[in-house]
């Protein structure tokens, strides 16, 4: 992981000036992050106590937060690296009270120690170019007996599969830095010194072509899909159903306690 170059550039050029103005919009971004946006909202609401303090970091436009800011009573805070993704976040965000938005780095929260009672990264982590360093600047800003909550999609233990995987999602968009499998998400929480961890799994289904068709190297990345062994198309259970590519990815919602 080491070898890899740091990629914070290219997520700020990305989603300074492609994605946040149109970010929410589900009909335009067809991206895996945002489909399974009601079954993480659903899993935040039934963890999240009222009267919390809760950080989502690398929140974007500020999506999930600000639903829960509605449905909760407590202290709500999105960070976000993107400036223009902050700005949309404060527009979208006129009339809650008990919110606010921060432009920052992951890798370097301008916070004080034991802060938060929840911190979540939804869709965020693999953005991010030193995950241990992330989640150990959640460790430190979380109370005792805080929650870390990683929403993301779930790479695979195979070592072939997961290779595959990440070429794939790199190679469509640059800014990815890296998807994990359970054992390494595990690792990393152990190593932050977290030490109650639990994943949740929900599949999610993507159309091929419509998945490709947001970002880069749209035939190289649908070819090696496409031509791939069986033992990768089983993986992403590749499949095709009236003249559509279907694949399947895993999305997951990790729950870590301090
Ligand atoms: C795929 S978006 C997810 C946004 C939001 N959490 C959501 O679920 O819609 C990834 C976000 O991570 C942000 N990001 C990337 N690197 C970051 C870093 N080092 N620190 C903080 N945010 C970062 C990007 O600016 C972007 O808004």
């Amino acid at each position: 992981m080491s070898s890899k170059k740091d990629n914070k550039q290219i997520n700020i050029q990305l989603f300074d000036n492609k994605r946040a103005s149109s970010y929410e919009d589900r009909k335009l971004e067809y991206n895996f992050n945002t489909v399974p946006f009601e079954w993480h909202l659903a899993n935040s609401l039934k963890f999240i106590s009222n009267n919390s303090k809760v950080i989502d970091i690398g929140c974007g436009t500020g999506e999930l937060i600000r639903n829960i800011a509605k449905n909760k009573t407590g202290k709500f805070i999105g960070v976000d690296l993107s400036e223009s993704m902050i700005d949309i976040a404060k527009s979208n965000t006129p009339n809650i009270q008990n919110i606010q938005f921060d432009a920052m780095s992951s890798l370097d929260l301008k916070i004080e120690n034991n802060e938060f009672d929840f911190a979540l990264m939804r869709g965020a982590l693999h953005h991010f170019s030193n995950p241990q360093k992330a989640i150990g600047e959640a460790f430190r800003i979380l109370k005792k007996n805080g929650q870390l909550h990683i929403l993301d999609i779930l790479s695979y233990e195979d070592s072939e599969i997961d290779i595959f995987f990440n070429k794939t999602n790199v190679l469509r968009q640059p800014a990815n830095f890296q998807f994990y499998p359970k054992s390494k998400l595990v690792e990393f929480c152990k190593n932050a010194g977290f030490n109650q961890i639990e994943l949740f799994e929900h599949i999610i289904t993507m159309d091929l072509d419509k998945w490709l068709n947001t970002y880069n190297e749209t035939e190289k990345v649908r070819n090696l899909f496409l031509n791939s062994s069986e033992k990768i198309k089983k993986a992403f259970n590749l499949r095709e159903e009236n003249r559509i590519f279907l694949i399947d990815f895993v999305s997951f919602y990790l729950v870590a306690k301090k």
